[in-house]
């Protein structure tokens, strides 16, 4: 295909399945203002000498400054900063507000909570098209253990390993049987193993499976009318909630009260009980998830994902009140 025949579109698309992490790109203006924007053209150039480039559309309101800067700095963003990423690619507004920033080199502004950093001086600067291309000598940089941030086909990703090498692909042992990798072998038997160690507490507190999620669940509000909790629990326990409440309400757990119509709250024993198997839960939680790394939050985002396709009733009743509110 000759350039004339590229159609914009259809090319911005093919250059969009090259997967990219997403940076941050500062500087400081001679007056002193920072100044920022969010690019994924970032690319490494060289080891010996360090040497890193990116580019920067000539439209950019920060094309003067970044032309006249000496130094800037490059900021590879972690999973969990989408939102500066977004803010920093926005025109026209504050972007440092309200952030706690550090200061590198020649007075840079560095940002927190990144994967990566790093601090450069300018070594060349090139015309490149419709971007000018900065190639920077990395003077300083530093670097965490946390998930990176990536960009493909140009919305917001995840980066996730693949299986490490003697994680073996769980493969069917007859053919045609019921497999090990099988989504919901995956997740019921990942399900059991991640509540074994809660049984014992469980057991403990003479709790059973069905009453233990119940009894979360009402910690989520002060009250929960029954319809609420139908409908937030919907598709779970649908036959069992109703045993489990009464099984709660019998052992003094929790309270029904009547507010237009039937509601449930927590008693004060009830509240306790929660809170301590709760926190027991959490605790077990961060020790798997520690195990998993940064691919941490890749499962939590793909399992929420699922779960608003397969359920999609399940965000409602998990919601703050004062976004509820808001919402309504
Ligand atoms: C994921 C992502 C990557 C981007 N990459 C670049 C880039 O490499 N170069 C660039 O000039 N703009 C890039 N942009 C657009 C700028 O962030 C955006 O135009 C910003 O408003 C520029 O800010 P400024 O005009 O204040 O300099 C990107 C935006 C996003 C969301």
């Amino acid at each position: 295909m000759t350039a004339q025949a590229f159609d914009p579109t259809e090319f911005r698309k093919a250059l969009g399945t090259f997967a990219t992490g997403v940076t941050i790109i500062t500087a400081r203006a001679a007056d002193g203002t920072p100044i920022g924007l969010t690019a994924n053209s970032f690319n490494s150039v060289s080891l010996t000498p360090p040497l890193v480039l990116w580019s920067l559309a000539n439209t950019s309101a920060s094309l003067d400054v970044f032309r006249a800067a000496e130094y800037w700095a490059v900021h590879v963003l972690a999973t969990d900063q989408e939102e500066l990423s977004a803010r920093f690619a926005r025109r026209g507004i504050d972007k440092f507000a309200g952030l706690d920033i550090e200061t590198g080199h020649g007075n840079t502004p560095l940002l927190r909570g990144c994967t990566a950093r790093f601090q450069c001086r300018t070594a060349f600067q090139y015309e490149g098209g419709d971007h000018q291309i900065f190639v920077g000598e990395v003077l300083g940089f530093d670097r965490a253990e946390s998930a990176p941030l990536v960009f493909h086909g140009g919305r917001y990703a995840h980066a996730t390993r693949r299986d490490a090498p003697d994680v073996k692909p769980r493969a069917a042992h007859l053919a045609g049987s019921f497999s090990e990798d099988f989504l919901g072998y995956l997740l019921g038997r990942s399900h059991f193993r991640f509540f074994a160690e809660l049984r014992d507490a469980l057991d403990a507190e003479g709790i059973n499976d069905m009453e233990f999620y119940v009894l979360s669940t009402l910690t989520l509000k002060p009250v929960l009318t029954a319809q609420e909790l139908a409908e937030g629990m919907a598709g779970v326990l649908d036959d069992r909630r109703k045993q489990a409440l009464d099984s709660l309400v019998a052992r003094t757990l929790a309270a029904a009260r009547n507010r237009d119509g039937v509601a449930y709250e927590l008693t004060e024993h009830g509240r306790d009980v929660a809170l301590r198997l709760i926190s027991r839960a959490k605790a077990l939680e961060s020790q798997v998830l520690e195990r998993l790394g940064p691919d941490a939050p890749v499962l939590k985002s793909l399992l929420n994902r699922l779960l608003a396709e397969i359920d999609p009733t399940a965000a409602a009743i998990w919601q703050d009140p004062a976004a509820q509110r808001a919402a309504e």
